[in-house]
């Protein structure tokens, strides 16, 4: 997805900006450009399709002199990821300079309005239009004239704007798009998210739906698009820039997959009580709602959605209630019936994931009770939401999600237990086998890791050149299969099918054969022998099997030519231990293939556009 970063202040701009941008290369982006103003209002713009070091050639690695300035990656909505795309861009005057994240939806009509009014628009970009558009508001106030400008503009947007005669000031304005301003003495940022200036800055204000930053070294002014001050405090950030940095791994997937036990544990934090039981102080001011609820609706995307399973098969077992997992993108346009009696929990890491707050911010319309479950402070999830669950796993910057799957687990499975104790319907011995497996859950994915990492490269070697894989599971081990497989393909690009284990008689087992490995999710379960029926029943077509199973299992290595051991655990929160060689083993095959981890093709980390 789109990177912003923004700087005015008395250092040197093109240095900040360029490393601000490499810290948002983990977003994912296929262009990336910058745009310099010095005291004498003298611009320098440069930008060029694919990575970052094509600008830094570009630009022979050397920025002029200027202590104002905007730098963007570009992920293609609108038009080809080339040079002429690539962001920023500009007016007909080239005085003023525009970068966007998101889409404008009516940036046809603009578009056709301005031409027919003689602008000369240059590229295929819906950001483009915004250049123009502001250009015709501009009377010598670069923030009046955004404001006149935005009031013309329908869809989703982050902005930051400069004017060559206003060599000290920044424009930023947000709508259904993250956007942040950073605070340090005499400068002023504006970014997309924290990471590109954690290292000058952690005072930081999240702008919110229709806010206008005025930004100056001095400070900043927030305003609506109506110009009415709207006031905004200034937030702390406790992550350091060196826990956002790889610390020592070679890639931050690598790191974020080890960082696990210590994520579990701060997730945890707070929510486990010393009396054995389930602490969810986030949910009181919802006890009414919960009690009052006929059903749940989960929803999410990707690994969120897998994650969703686990809560809803945990809601089902602790409840009376029935509980649904949609993908945000089929939700939103054939919704379920919602009313004030559906408790919706929508699951999203980035808390900016358009497919999942749409459908959130329809079943709020229709009066659901909302809690939302993100790692992401201030992000646009929370501001639909009558509860907020953070994940507290810190900042996860591979675009393949690893500690913020077990950390979702975890916290829908507290939270279907927070549900099941207020409803009057979780038996004290499950509350108390409960807390007791959460408890013991850091260490033992630790000892996951242990189990696990040293031999991960070697079985990936034995797998490398299969042409597929059919991960299977069943009942609490079938989301493990599907984040599995799902963690496969999107790093290393093989592919990878996640099926229910009792399914692969009625189709998929058609293609198993000696070149296309069973990797089954055996962890001890109530489905476990059946399971292991359905894995025979795949080696007798010669499938090789990769099992990951429960330390102790005695007969699992008779049917698998690989076992993957991890500790005993809850069933229920069983796929946090599972996920942890699975993730290892996709990881090595990524490696061996020589595929990028952290930007795999094609995808983006946080993705903002339907
Ligand atoms: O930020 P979100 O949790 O809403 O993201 C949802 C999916 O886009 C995300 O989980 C995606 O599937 C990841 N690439 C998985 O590794």
């Amino acid at each position: 997805m789109c990177g912003i970063v923004g700087y005015t202040g008395p250092r040197e701009a093109g240095p900040i900006l360029l490393e601000g941008l490499k810290r948002l290369e983990y977003r994912g982006y296929d262009s990336a450009g910058i745009a310099l103003v010095d005291e004498s209002g003298d611009l320098f713009l440069a930008k060029k399709a694919g990575k970052l070091a094509n600008l830094e050639t570009e630009i022979n690695g050397r920025t002029p002199h200027a202590a104002l300035g905007l730098a963007h990656t570009r992920w293609a909505t609108h038009g080809r990821p080339d040079d002429l795309n690539a962001h920023p861009h500009q007016d007909c005057s080239g005085e003023i300079t525009v970068i966007h994240n998101g889409i404008i939806e009516n940036f046809r009509e603009l578009r056709d309005e301005l031409e027919a009014a003689g602008h000369r628009l240059t590229s295929e970009t819906d950001t483009e239009a915004l250049a123009h558009l502001i250009e015709d508001a501009y009377e010598g106030d670069l923030a009046d004239a955004v404001r006149a400008a935005l009031r013309k503009v329908e869809g989703a947007y982050a902005i930051a704007v400069m004017h060559k005669r206003e060599v000290s000031r920044l424009v930023g304005a947000r709508l259904n798009v993250p956007l942040v301003v950073g605070r340090n003495g005499e400068e002023s940022f504006i970014a997309s998210d924290v990471s590109a200036i954690l290292a000058h800055t952690n005072q930081v204000v999240f702008l919110e739906d229709g806010d206008v930053a005025d930004v100056r070294p001095t400070g900043i002014e927030v305003t609506g698009v109506d110009g009415r001050p709207r006031s905004r405090e200034l937030t702390t950030i406790d992550w350091t820039p060196e826990a956002a940095e790889k610390g020592g791994y070679e890639t931050f997937m690598l790191k974020e997959i080890h960082e696990q036990p210590e994520a579990l544990r701060q997730s945890l934090a707070g929510r486990l009580g010393r009396d054995g039981r389930i602490s969810l102080p986030e949910l009181e001011p919802m006890a009414a709602a919960v009690k009052a609820a006929t059903r749940v609706e989960l929803v999410a995307c990707g690994t969120a959605s897998y994650a969703a399973m686990v809560g809803a098969s945990a809601i089902e077992r602790w409840t009376d209630l029935p509980a649904r997992v949609t993908v945000g993108s089929e939700f939103r346009y054939d919704p379920p019936p919602l009313d004030g009696r559906t408790l919706v929990i929508a699951v999203t890491q980035s808390g900016e994931t358009a497919d999942t707050i749409a459908p959130t911010r329809l079943a709020r319309e229709r009066g659901c009770p909302i809690v939302a479950v993100t790692n992401t402070v201030g992000s646009a999830i929370t501001r639909e939401a009558d509860a907020i669950l953070f994940l507290q796993a810190g900042p996860e910057i591979a675009v393949a999600a690893s500690k913020t799957f077990v950390t979702q687990v975890t916290t829908l499975v507290v939270l279907a237990a927070a549900i099941a104790r207020l409803r009057g319907t979780l038996p004290d011995d499950e509350e108390v086998g409960l807390v007791r497996a959460l408890q013991a859950l850091p260490s033992a994915a630790a000892r996951a890791l242990e189990l696990n990492g040293p031999g991960a490269s070697e079985l990936a070697r034995r797998y490398v050149n299969s042409r597929g894989f059919m991960y299977v599971g069943r009942g609490a081990t079938y989301p493990a299969a599907l984040e599995g497989a799902l963690k496969l393909k999107e790093i290393s690009y093989v592919h990878a099918e996640g099926y229910p284990a009792g399914e692969l008689k009625h189709g998929p087992i058609s293609l198993l054969d000696a070149e296309c490995p069973l990797v089954a999710v055996a962890t001890r379960s109530a489905t476990y022998d059946k399971l292991v029926s359905n894995v025979m029943e795949g080696r007798a077509r010669d499938a090789r099997v990769i099992a990951v199973a429960t330390e102790g299992d005695p007969q699992i290595e008779r049917f698998a030519d690989d076992v993957c051991w991890v500790p005993d655990t809850h069933e229920v929160v069983s796929p946090v231990l599972a996920i942890i060689p699975l993730q290892l083993f996709a990881y090595e095959i990524a490696r061996a293939r020589g595929t990028d981890v952290d930007q795999p093709r094609n995808l983006a980390k946080s993705v903002t556009v339907e």
